[in-house]
């Protein structure tokens, strides 16, 4: 796979343009001194008494400890980012992870660490703690390839964006300053998601070869927080739900962020099948594998069948359906068995898709 990585010299022109684009307007960046005057402002006692049932005050440390650690890991990250974008020619990722990612990113701890000592915790405490996070090693499971790190980017900020969102929920209504620091965090791992996105739809739309590694990159997403914070990490399932996170939203995110980077149904419906080979699924009897034979042979049309009911499974139907009274009357006439086969393929989606993403806490 190392030797196949070759895209055209298009894709590089645009992902490089992208890159400019970005740079030259990287949004609303943290300066950590707008935190001075709020952090005096907070009063965190109050946050304690207004936790929801089954959240205690420990719990509550450990939700912040974990964002503050794995935000102060940037340099970790960003290392091997770099590393892999250098290993593939892709100075376009070099740039973005050297000059507005990584410093973007390590602003993301700061509030951190003012909301925990405000808290009562002591702040050589948590410097050890950050010490200790930087020091310990990461393994990026997402795979090596340009467009597989940029995948992994997409789950990862948009989980961390979750992430921040929860955060900024459970202090808002008795610390609002406490809430705006981690909302201003939130806003900035938006930006990267949809940055990451862009990025591997430009690589997908030069190389649709690229589908293969970018599924596999999906299946074998893993949050950071498992390698560097792993007992952290492991309370993130019980936290969730207890902070209030809708599955439902998540799992419709994820699907439409996947859509958008594969830019049409036919695409997102390749990619569907191929997820479900690489994990062994089945249609019914047959395999995902002997369904993409199928569909390979058909010419190709029954892909755009299956990303349609990726879409309509989880309420996104409206992104592909044409506006209500511009519908093509001659339409009418297929109407019926097309809806037929796509239900029959919707149901399967939602009954067999799992996407596998390990729904967790912060990271970059
Ligand atoms: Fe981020
Ligand atoms: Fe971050």
């Amino acid at each position: 796979m190392t030797d196949t990585y070759r895209l055209p010299a298009v894709a590089n022109t645009r992902l490089n343009a992208l890159v400019d684009r970005i740079e030259a307007a990287p949004g609303d960046l943290i300066n950590p001194r707008e935190f001075e005057n709020l952090q005096q402002r907070m009063d965190l006692g109050a946050v304690v008494r207004t936790l929801p049932q089954g959240l205690s005050e420990e719990d509550l440390g450990g939700i912040l400890r974990l964002a503050l650690l794995t935000e102060c890991a940037t340099d970790t990250f960003a290392t091997a980012i770099d590393e892999r974008a250098k290993r593939f020619d892709a100075p376009w990722l070099s740039r973005f992870n050297n000059n507005v990612w990584a410093p973007d990113e390590a602003t993301h701890h700061t509030p951190y660490k003012h909301i925990l000592m405000g808290l009562g915790y002591q702040e050589v405490d948590l410097d050890r703690e950050i010490r200790e996070t930087r020091a310990m090693p990461f393994t990026h499971r997402g795979g090596d390839l340009p467009a597989q790190v940029t995948t992994f980017g997409v789950v990862q900020e948009y989980l961390t964006d979750n992430w921040h969102g929860l955060i900024a929920r459970l202090l808002k209504s008795a610390a609002p300053e406490a809430a705006y620091m981690a909302t201003r965090v939130k806003r900035r791992e938006t930006l990267h998601t949809l940055w990451y996105r862009d990025m591997t739809a430009l690589q997908l739309e030069a190389d649709p070869g690229l589908i293969e590694p970018v599924a596999s990159a999906l299946l074998k997403f893993e949050m950071p927080g498992n390698d560097i914070l792993p007992e952290l990490q492991s309370s993130v399932t019980r936290w969730l739900p207890l902070m209030g996170a809708d599955f439902q939203r998540i799992t419709r995110d994820l699907i439409r962020f996947v859509y958008e980077m594969m830019s049409n149904t036919r695409t997102a419906g390749r990619f569907v099948l191929e997820i479900a080979r690489q994990n062994g699924r089945k249609l019914g009897p047959i395999s995902a594998h002997q369904v993409q034979m199928a569909l390979n042979r058909l010419g190709g049309p029954g892909y755009g069948l299956v990303g349609e009911a990726l879409l309509e499974s989880v309420g996104l139907d409206y992104m592909f359906k044409p506006q209500r009274g511009r519908q093509d009357s001659g339409f009418a006439l297929y109407e019926q068995p097309y809806e037929r086969l796509r239900g029959l393929v919707r149901t399967w989606v939602s009954n067999q898709m799992n996407f596998k993403v390990t729904v967790g806490g912060p990271g970059f």
